[in-house]
């Protein structure tokens, strides 16, 4: 067949928009994850696992950072239902106050995935939770130093977030293991909201409170962050972290193992940020019609300094 020639000179031109067209990214689906921000080591590791586990998958996921507010996340999750996008994950900050915003995004048909933390609305109102049991966290925080010391502790807690369920629940955990132990006591209990230098400054606060610290048995953190800012504290009103004040907490970052290889930290209990492949496995098991578990579970172990060197060089 003779090829005209006007179409002949058209070939090069052809070619080099197949070549576009060839190395543009299909993304396979579209997804938006509103994430709380960036307060501790932990919430910076689970963003760039999601973010990497998305590219990896062919995801085009739209990230937005709420910057602790709730307010931010719910105009996010109406812009990403806004936008059309196939499928939300939702890390909430707080447990309350999500009904109507999860209530558009279903009248929409998107699915939603809580993850890491909950909320209190009605389950129906989301495809499922990938997260660990916060309430068994601290309920295994609470049976390691009840073990530690005999069951004879007073003990000051760093909580999270007011309002969040990761503080709610490992509180909720602890308590009711304690309860059983009449002479282990929360002397002083606050807030640090999560952060290193929330934690310092409370625990400051707590040392100076009770007379310079020496009759506090414990410190348990509801995360490594806020344990690593007291630890500071603790070295600066002259006591010696995990010595003369165990310090236990959740999460397991990198550098709460350097701090208990090095002995200024006891425990830390595992909290695993790869939360996004579970997630991203959920929507498209659903896009298929399977049924999905309301909870998907992601616990972790105790760790203690024995392994805390290898972690600490396997980890950062
Ligand atoms: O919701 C999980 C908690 O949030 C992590 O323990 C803490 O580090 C984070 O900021």
């Amino acid at each position: 067949m003779k090829l005209s020639k006007t179409f002949t000179s058209m070939l090069p031109a052809l070619a080099a928009s197949t070549a576009v067209l060839l190395s543009s990214p299909a993304f396979a689906e579209t997804y938006g994850f509103s994430q709380i921000g960036s307060e501790s080591g932990w919430r910076t590791s689970e963003t760039n696992s999601i973010k990497a586990e998305a590219e990896a998958r062919g995801i085009d996921l739209k990230f937005s950072d709420a910057q602790q507010r709730q307010e931010n996340q719910i105009k996010a999750v109406r812009s990403f239902i806004a936008q059309g996008v196939d499928g939300i994950l939702l890390a909430p900050v707080v447990e309350t106050g999500w009904d109507q915003v999860l209530r558009e995004a279903q009248r929409a048909e998107i699915p939603v995935v809580l993850i890491d933390r909950g909320v209190d609305a009605d389950p129906s109102l989301y495809l499922t939770k990938v997260a660990s049991d916060f309430t068994e966290e601290g309920a295994l925080a609470a049976s390691w130093l009840a073990a530690e010391t005999n069951g004879v502790c007073d003990i000051v807690e760093l909580q999270g977030t007011v309002g969040s369920s990761a503080a709610i629940d490992r509180k909720t955990g602890f308590d009711s293991v304690i309860s059983n132990f009449p002479n282990m006591n929360i002397i002083r209990s606050q807030s640090g909201d999560f952060t290193r230098a929330g934690g310092k400054e409370v625990m400051e606060s707590f040392l100076k409170a009770e007379g310079g610290g020496d009759n506090i048995c414990a410190l348990f953190a509801h995360n490594d962050d806020m344990a690593l800012g007291a630890i500071q504290a603790i070295k600066e009103a002259q006591l010696q972290p995990a010595e003369d004040i165990l310090v236990l907490s959740i999460d397991a970052v990198p550098d709460i193992f350097r701090a208990m290889a090095d002995g200024e930290a006891n425990a830390t209990i595992e909290l695993n940020p790869h939360l996004g492949g579970p997630a991203f496995d959920a929507i498209a098991a659903h896009e298929q019609g399977e049924e999905v578990d309301k909870w998907i579970k992601a616990n972790g172990p105790l760790y203690l300094p024995d392994t805390a060197e290898e972690e600490y060089q396997a980890r950062r």
